[in-house]
């Protein structure tokens, strides 16, 4: 047969291949129990940037926007549904320039400084230690402080410390003085933000000395507890981690990693809104990455903690792209579309996967900001796709990681190869199994076959997240045309679970 004969029998038998379902095979050994799924993997970060802050999350007490306390109504509604379980501030980048106390005490006196990294705008110091704590408590939500390890003196670190944790003393007088008699918990303290970059431009080897310096004056009044996160690597650097272990390891019990997922290059990330399969497929295919990543920081940290002590906190990630057009670059505000929300479900799922190490991680951001669950303008506030599918995995917080063996096809766009479906298994709290699937295949379904040794569920539900297109997203004229919609093609059959995972979605099944 003439190649050309064979090109056109393949084209005409193209739409019918479409409509086939591929087919995957899952096994779910639900009798064991692997490692705790700690919530604090479903953390967010909120830096001092852009309207992350400022009209995101904070609008005054006199504005029009309905407030309680200067807290955006809308937002926190929407947060505390989430359930949101530890907010890492001020940064980031602006951590290491911020000065904790410019930021205490009247509004109408603090100083007004200039954010130098995100913009040159300039900062009202509004929103400062006792904005944050409140909000965090609001949310009943961990505080997590990045301190300020690559511009200020130890002393500054240990004496915010104080002022937030100490029941006596003249910082605790101040901070009554404020209007905080009781101490706030603060279970976190970052020590300085990306030591290698805007947090100082530090080599591994002089980072690791100060972070033993600083750590040594993090006190806490006896009975509480803080755990210190060290700044970790970027990405691969596995000598940042390799050094912070072994020079430093004792001085703290996290480390962090920032891994973002990048679909081009830094200079020309590309839009969030218009892009085509092949650059779709490309930033899953980068997104996946964080497995091997993680991996290979776990081995490194497994060398020198091999009881798994120190918390590998992935305490930046997400996908940065080029700005919406006409927005300010310093502020990095963009979209987010059915993509990134599949992108939030791979990731949570190799958190999942690397639970015993992966103990915390704090998406870029919470508003406005990077991969941000929630947009605003003005008055109004989207729920981004992305926030769908943490609200969707909320029964993962604190649940029971279950081991699985995964057979999946591949899916292939240009460059681009990856496996089609990707899934994770937790028994949680509510002692019900959960499984998440996700199909990032955009053009087939793929029926999937699972067996549940160790468990005889006599139900299933399910909940799913897919839209239209790889790129459909919600706007503040339609809010709610990508959002979760009962999920029926499920079923179990002779004790196995059979699923049908629609194209390009992502799927939360429910056993009991
Ligand atoms: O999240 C935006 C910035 O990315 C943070 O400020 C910094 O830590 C990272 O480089």
């Amino acid at each position: 047969m003439s190649p050309r004969i064979l090109a056109v029998l393949l084209a005409a038998a193209l739409p019918a291949l479409a409509q086939q379902p591929l087919s995957a095979t899952l096994s779910i050994r639900a009798g064991e129990s692997g490692p705790q799924v700690n919530r604090q993997i479903f953390g967010q970060f909120a830096e001092h940037l852009g309207a992350g802050i400022y009209g995101g999350i904070w609008v005054g007490e006199n504005s029009k926007i309905p407030n309680t306390r200067g807290y955006r109504n809308d937002v926190l509604q929407a947060l505390r549904d989430l359930k949101v379980p530890v907010i890492r501030w001020p940064g980031g980048c602006f951590a290491d320039e911020y000065n904790w106390r410019e930021g205490v005490g009247p509004r109408d006196k603090r100083p007004v400084k200039i954010n130098t990294h995100w913009g040159g705008v300039t900062e009202p110091n509004s929103f400062g230690t006792h904005e944050f704590l409140d909000f965090a408590e609001l949310l009943g939500a961990e505080a997590y402080i990045s301190g300020n390890v690559g511009s200020a003196p130890p002393r500054e670190l240990a004496e915010w410390v104080e002022y937030v944790t100490s029941p006596a003393g003249s910082l605790a007088s101040e901070r009554a003085a404020n209007g905080r008699k009781d101490p706030w918990t603060l279970p976190y303290i970052g020590l300085g933000n990306e030591l290698w970059g805007c947090g100082g431009n530090m080599r591994a080897e002089y980072a690791a000395d100060v972070t033993r310096r600083y750590s040594t004056f993090i006190k806490v009044p006896a009975g509480v507890r803080i755990r210190k996160a060290a700044s970790g690597p970027n990405a691969e650097d596995t000598h940042w981690m390799e050094v912070m272990m072994r020079d430093a390891g004792r001085s703290f019990n996290a480390i962090g990693l920032h891994y973002y997922t990048i679909t081009r290059n830094w200079r020309q990330k590309g839009s969030a809104t218009a892009f085509d399969e092949s650059e779709y497929a490309r930033t899953l295919q980068q997104t996946l990455r964080m497995d091997d990543l993680i991996a290979r920081h776990s081995a490194i940290m497994d060398k020198y903690d091999p009881q798994k002590r120190v918390w590998l906190a992935v305490d930046e990630w997400g996908t940065w792209y080029d700005v919406e057009p006409g927005t300010n670059p310093g502020f990095l505000y963009q979209q987010n579309t059915l993509r990134d929300a599949l992108v939030a479900a791979l990731n949570i799922g190799i958190f999942t996967k690397h639970a015993g190490r992966v103990k915390m991680a704090n998406i870029a951001q919470m508003v406005n900001v990077l991969q941000a669950m929630i947009l605003t303008k003005e008055d109004r506030m989207l729920l981004t796709p992305t926030y769908h599918v943490f609200e969707m995995f909320k029964a993962y917080q604190d649940a029971t990681a279950l081991p699985l063996e995964l057979k999946s096809p591949w899916y292939s766009s240009e460059a681009s190869n990856i496996p089609a479906v990707h899934a994770s298994a937790v028994r949680g709290q509510d002692g019900r199994l959960h499984v998440g699937l996700v199909n990032v295949d955009p053009h087939h379904s793929v029926a999937l076959s699972a067996a549940l040794a160790g468990a005889a569920p006599k139900a299933v539900t399910g909940r799913i997240l897919t839209a239209p297109a790889i790129d459909s997203h919600n706007t503040f004229e339609a809010p709610a045309g990508v959002r979760p919609a009962p999920f029926t093609s499920a079923a179990l059959e002779s004790g196995a679970l059979k699923v049908v995972l629609p194209p390009r979605s992502v799927v939360m099944l429910d056993l009991q």
